[in-house]
């Protein structure tokens, strides 16, 4: 057996690191990480493990996960209606994708806490001038100016009081009554009312109003019920020293939280940074690991021994993002992997990442690669008897046109793109590609 060396929720400093933010000012970073341990957690460890226990029986029971949200939050995008839009937009895709396959849809928001970014270039050139990369408002800023993109710890704060304004609102629209099932007709957003997603999701809400009415004339309580408004939160776990400083002992049990977030993923870039496994690793959040082709997979199973030694289930996603080119081969030798050696994993697919292509200067997706990822995925899943058990995409309630597809061309690309990093489907994508979704989950049924 190998020496296991002991966690602490500082041992990753002893690791090598990929992705961190370089802060010139050590005195000014320890002072934010300081404050940060002050402040009250985000989330409950319960509801952690409410989460944990979904994630446990995904394989088994008619559950299907469903997370998204911006590729990066941004500072000064911020506002309520933004946040009001997005959770409606989240529950319009929770009913299409629930109704039709019967299945509970488990809401993960790429939400509250998801402003730090992996960058594959240390640096941007314009017009002759180079400057360190973009990196997530959490680090630098997006402007292209060196005081702009130089990595201040001070954005750590803001990154906390905006998680925590958001998460405010998130937890009020659950609780206060947004989620009723009467209101499911209101949810949809003005721009998308006319279009023929928005007719679409018309038709699908009178029937389940219809459905509603015959439940209430036998008495059953309808409205707001319990499953329906559930919200958990998640985002990449890339900037060590803020998840560090929100990770607190829970009293009633002695373990470990990152209480930034319910769920916590490891990018495609820092699987392989030692002092991301290593922090990880000792946190009772689940985890989610993003996959790409080019993923060794023997290098996959250590991190699996060294992040869920006793090889429980709930505890890690796999998210793979292969691409539609790469899944074909990719997917069906980690399946076998995973199969041969026994591991308790839930199978995600984020259809996003491998598709991103340039069109000139200008990074996009093709929707028809993201949908064609995703057929691949539930058809691989299935001839190799593992359960497709989720979506991870990026997307936002905006009317954006940065993913071509529908109404969005090459040509009308530079319209209206707002992310501050990778293209999201806009909200008539969404609902569009929640249809299919719907479908496929129909067709694979068992
Ligand atoms: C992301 O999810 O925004 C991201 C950068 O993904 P990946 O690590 O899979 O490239
Ligand atoms: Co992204």
């Amino acid at each position: 057996m190998h020496k296991v060396n002991k966690w602490g929720i500082s041992s990753w400093r002893g690791f090598p690191i990929k992705q961190a933010p370089t802060y010139p000012n050590q005195e000014q970073l320890l002072k934010v990480e300081e404050e940060l341990k002050s402040y009250p957690p985000l989330i409950f460890a319960k509801e952690v493990d409410l989460l944990k226990t979904k994630l446990s029986k995904v394989n088994e029971e008619k559950l299907f996960i469903l997370q998204g949200g911006d590729c990066a939050e941004s500072f000064s995008r911020f506002s309520g209606s933004k946040i009001r839009d997005f959770y409606k937009l989240f529950l319009q895709m929770s009913l299409i994708l629930g109704f039709s396959s019967g299945m509970e849809i488990v809401k993960i928001g790429r939400i509250a806490g998801q402003f730090a970014k992996p960058r594959s270039e240390e640096l941007e050139c314009k017009d002759g001038l180079e400057l360190p990369s973009f990196r997530g408002d959490m680090i630098n800023s997006v402007e292209f100016s060196f005081a702009s993109r130089e990595h201040n710890p001070q954005r750590m704060l803001t990154a906390y009081h905006q998680s925590a304004s958001t998460l405010n609102l998130l937890r009020a629209f659950c609780k206060g009554g947004m989620a009723d099932l009467h209101l499911i007709q209101a949810y949809n957003l003005e721009f998308v009312k006319h279009n023929p997603m928005g007719q679409k999701y018309q038709n699908l809400t009178q029937e389940i109003s219809k459905a509603l009415e015959f439940m209430e004339s036998c008495g059953v309580q309808t409205g707001q019920v319990p499953y329906f408004s559930e919200f958990f939160t998640s985002h990449e776990a890339l900037v060590l020293n803020y998840e560090e400083a929100l990770c607190r002992t829970d009293s009633l049990s002695q373990k470990f939280y990152d209480c930034s977030s319910h769920f916590l993923w490891i990018g495609e870039r820092t699987l392989q940074s030692s002092a991301h496994i290593e922090f990880i690793r000792g946190i009772n959040n689940p985890k989610g690991l993003k996959i790409s082709a080019q993923t060794p997979l023997s290098y996959l199973i250590d991190v699996l021994d060294k992040i869920n030694p006793n090889n429980q289930k709930g505890e890690v996603a796999l998210i793979v993002r292969m691409g539609e080119r790469g899944i074909e081969k990719a997917l069906p030798k980690l399946i076998e992997k995973i199969k041969e050696e026994g591991r308790e994993v839930v199978f995600l697919n984020d259809p996003m990442h491998g598709n991103t292509i340039k069109e000139g200067e200008i990074k996009t997706r093709y929707f028809c690669s993201i949908f064609s990822e995703i057929n691949k995925f539930f058809e691989i899943c299935h001839s190799y008897g593992v359960k497709p058990a989720g979506l991870h995409l990026e997307m936002t309630s905006e009317d954006v046109t940065e993913c071509i597809g529908g109404t969005i061309t090459e040509e009308n690309l530079k319209c209206n793109y707002l992310s501050q990093c990778d293209p999201r489907l806009n909200a008539s994508q969404s609902l569009e590609l929640a249809f299919l979704v719907a479908d496929l989950l129909k067709k694979y049924a068992q």
